[in-house]
């Protein structure tokens, strides 16, 4: 079939949402989803929205926006932070007045927590200002924004999976889509395309990413020839659950959970003096890296599988059960394990890509030297870039509103003196021959291709990275990108061939791991989330620059772009 739509937004989580909220409103505009909206990867996130409303410190955008840029080890774009700091206020009223039921301080006003890298008057000390909703902050926003959408006639295709892009020149046309329940293939018409498709942790063996994250928007647009951006910073969370990579959130050392070692130690004392368990992430992450490799983890049950203890245990029952309510009942179900009473097991897990789909701050997809007309891109899979080389905890929220709500606006303001551009004739053929091809070539079925995918990732380009881990990641990834080309789906059936979708899901991951590892080999020093046992320290003279990777011919061309440090300096990182 051929829809026709002014705008479309692919994907359903904050910033798809948002923008269609804003959008909706003034252009005819469809989202599209693989996943019924409420399943959105957004409704993971735990611990709070930061902004700088001052209910329970003093506190100013200015200091969250300096937080911004110092927690990303300054490869931040300078502008865009002070954007994301000063709009985050009045975007979490909005959510509010939308009907989001913050957790209150006893005044009823919007309660806020600590969180990590977060802290008054540049960098004294930490401060209250994530506004949370228990530990389900992500899951509230998502609920409120969906109702939002449905009460304002936002058109939803729900379980639609995006398979390509169809481009002009360097302007988007249209969309080939893939429906899941029945099989058949779509051609979307319009003006303009937001790409809203969240992040791609599954290429790692141990994230707190759920299954759907597999890159879609970055890895089709990659593949139609735009650079991507700082696809090296992948951020390891520190406390995942061990061997499960689940997410607990940082708001349980917001709220004064303390990390420990084998021998009881509260070690951040010796890696953060000043902010200690609520350090940015990169260093929080490391510091545990560091306590295992030095024996003072606690073994696991195999590599990759020693850990650290969370302890909550002195909070008491009642500030668990009202702050932390998830995460006790997370522990309870599968570790046995009651947080009141006893420490949570925790590792580093993979949890958000810095990197992605380049955008301005109004979302539009550029490079800075190349503009895609009519393309957009916001939430975790473009790269505003506000969140440099290392993000701040909360920070993806406030991304996914601030920056959605304005490619949403920008992209309705585009579309009303844009024409509809050629869909070439005929253009779906190319997908049923691929589907076809893939159901009927000799070859074996996906087999072990995702497992292989997520031990090299997660060997080669984890918390701590060396040349020759990295050089090994790019040729396995090479490797299994060929062996992926004979990938056979054994199901023949057309309704619901989720072999088809995890087939395109892992093509897609695949890319996204060569891009990934590829840049962080290229980049020769230390910053953010990029650790380097063989360059330990941040060069600035050589380094402070955006990658930009292409793959081409199988190969990764490199590109960079320069960093906007129009409002600070970057100096070395201290907390
Ligand atoms: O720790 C957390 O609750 C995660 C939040 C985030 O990634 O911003």
């Amino acid at each position: 079939m051929l829809f026709e739509f002014d705008l479309i937004i692919v994907g359903a989580g904050g910033a798809g949402l948002y923008a269609a909220l804003e959008a909706g409103k003034a252009a005819r505009t469809a989202v599209i989803s693989k996943l019924y909206p409420q399943r959105s990867h957004t409704g993971a996130a735990q611990g709070g929205i930061g902004a700088a409303l001052g209910n329970v410190d003093e506190d100013k955008p200015d200091w969250h926006a300096f937080d911004t840029v110092k927690g990303g080890d300054y490869l931040v774009d300078q502008q865009a932070a002070v954007i994301l700091a000063e709009e985050a206020v009045q975007a979490v009223y909005d959510l509010e007045n939308r009907g989001l039921p913050f957790s209150r301080t006893p005044e009823g006003r919007i309660d806020q927590r600590k969180f990590g890298g977060h802290t008054r008057n540049y960098g004294e000390a930490p401060v209250h200002r994530s506004c949370y909703a228990a530990d389900r902050t992500g899951h509230m926003i998502l609920q409120t924004l969906y109702q939002q959408c449905i009460k304002n006639d936002v058109s939803f295709f729900d379980e639609f999976h995006v398979v390509d892009v169809i481009m002009d020149g360097t302007k988007i046309t249209g969309l080939i889509v893939f429906e899941l329940s029945s099989g058949e293939v779509h051609i979307f018409k319009s003006k303009a395309v937001l790409f809203a498709t969240g992040g791609f942790g599954r290429m790692f063996k141990i994230t707190s990413n759920a299954y759907a994250n597999t890159g879609d928007g970055p890895a089709v647009l990659a593949r139609a020839g735009i650079p991507l951006m700082d696809m090296e910073f992948f951020q390891f969370h520190p406390t995942g659950i061990r061997g499960m990579g689940i997410l607990i959130t940082e708001g349980v050392r917001g709220e004064g959970g303390v990390l420990k070692n084998r021998d009881g130690e509260r070690f951040m004392e010796r890696y953060a003096p000043t902010l200690l368990d609520l350090a940015p992430r990169d260093m929080v992450s490391r510091a545990i890296m560091t306590e295992i490799s030095e024996r003072r983890g606690i073994n696991g049950d195999g590599e990759l599988d020693d850990y650290v203890l969370l302890d909550a245990s002195h909070l008491g029952a009642e500030i668990v059960e009202a702050k932390i309510p998830d995460i006790a009942d997370f522990c309870r179900t599968y570790l046995a394990i009651d947080p009141v009473k006893e420490p949570m097991p925790v590792q580093p897990t993979a949890h958000y890509a810095m990197g992605g789909i380049p955008t301005d701050v109004n979302g539009r997809v550029t490079t800075g030297k190349v503009l895609y007309e009519g393309l957009y891109a916001a939430g975790e899979c473009a790269c505003v870039s506000v969140h440099g080389a290392n993000r701040l905890g909360t920070n993806s929220l406030v991304d996914l509103i601030v920056f959605g709500r304005r490619a949403g606006k920008h992209a309705a303001g585009f579309v009303k003196s844009a024409d509809f551009g050629h869909i070439p004739e005929g253009i779906e053929q190319k997908w049923l021959d691929r589907v076809h091809i893939l159901k009927t070539r000799k070859g074996n079925g996906p087999g072990n291709y995702y497992k292989q995918m997520q031990d090299i990732m997660m060997r080669g380009i984890g918390v701590y990275r060396e040349e020759s881990g990295m050089a090994e990641a790019v040729e396995g990834i090479k490797n299994l990108r060929e062996e992926h080309k004979t990938v056979r789906v054994q199901d023949p059936g057309k309704n619901f061939n989720t072999q088809v979708l995890s087939i395109l899901e892992l093509e897609n991951l695949l890319d996204l791991s060569l891009h990934t590892a590829a840049a962080a080999l290229n980049r020769k020093e230390s910053r953010g989330a990029h650790s380097r046992n063989d360059f330990q320290q941040r060069d600035d003279k050589n380094w402070l620059k955006h990658t930009l990777t292409l793959v081409r011919d199988g190969g990764v061309e490199i590109d960079y772009s320069p960093v906007d440090i129009s409002r600070w300096e970057p100096k070395p990182r201290k907390y």
